[in-house]
């Protein structure tokens, strides 16, 4: 099964994808992550997404369809994948639907998180990212259960420099003129499904199985 997962930045695309890939058995492919983990590492790569993230901008498309195609040929893709933040532009899109094609394949779903800008900039203030796994909580709505200390590797929780209130302002514009338009492009290919990314997590986790099937 190939999902793609939809929404706006904060919309719960990492947190559902999570959970679908424990669910189904497949891979979680944030490209958020591999840019974040790139930065930790001091890549080359890292140094040049880093740019673009810090100011809420995209990273360019071609830093970016190259590294999730390739992404596709380790053995844990067999069943499929969970994308996360891929694709965000048309031209992404386009790329992963030609790369798809000629080995015969398609997306199966895309699954659009529905949540109001609203929302969006009070949930990104509560937010907070461990430094040693990258997993996510939030202060209110996902606590740790010792204050600002990861569950899953005891390490420490930051503020993604990204969700500072004016950098989740201009990625919310970003989104809505770059990454919106792909709503329109999975509707037409008739793989769209929307769900309320406004309820309680375990909800919306319940809804998109409902659409993917047990
Ligand atoms: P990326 O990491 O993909 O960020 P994003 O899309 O902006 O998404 P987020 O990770 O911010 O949010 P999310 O929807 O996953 O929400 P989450 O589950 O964490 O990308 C970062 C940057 O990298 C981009 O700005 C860009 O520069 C670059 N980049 C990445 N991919 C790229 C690409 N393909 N092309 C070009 N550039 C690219 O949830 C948010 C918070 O809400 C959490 O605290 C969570 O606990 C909480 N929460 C989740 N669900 C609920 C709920 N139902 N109720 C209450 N709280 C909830």
């Amino acid at each position: 099964m190939k999902i793609i997962m939809l929404g706006a930045p904060g919309a719960g695309k990492g947190t559902q994808a999570k959970m679908l890939a424990a669910k189904y058995d497949i891979p979680h492919i944030s490209t958020g992550d591999i840019f974040r983990a790139n930065i930790k590492n001091g890549t080359p790569l890292g140094e040049k997404a880093k740019e673009y993230m810090d100011k809420g901008l995209l990273v360019p498309d071609e830093l970016v369809v190259d590294l999730v195609i390739d992404r596709f040929k380790n053995p844990d893709c067999e069943k499929g994948y969970i994308l996360d933040g891929f694709p965000r532009t048309i031209p992404q899109a386009k790329a992963l639907t030609e790369a798809l094609e000629k080995i015969g394949e398609k997306v199966d779903f895309a699954i659009n998180v529905e949540v109001p800008d609203e929302n969006i900039i009070r949930r990104m203030s509560g937010r907070r990212a461990c430094v040693g796994c990258g997993a996510t909580y939030h202060i209110k709505y996902n606590p740790t259960k010792v204050e600002n200390i990861c569950d899953a590797c005891g390490k420490e929780l930051i503020l993604r420099d990204d969700d500072k209130p004016e950098t989740v302002e201009k990625r919310l514009n970003v989104y809505h003129e770059q990454t919106q338009p792909l709503i329109a492009y999975y509707t037409e290919q008739g793989i769209l499904k929307e769900v309320d990314g406004t309820v309680d997590m375990n909800v919306v986790f319940d809804a998109i199985v409902d659409i993917l099937g047990e």
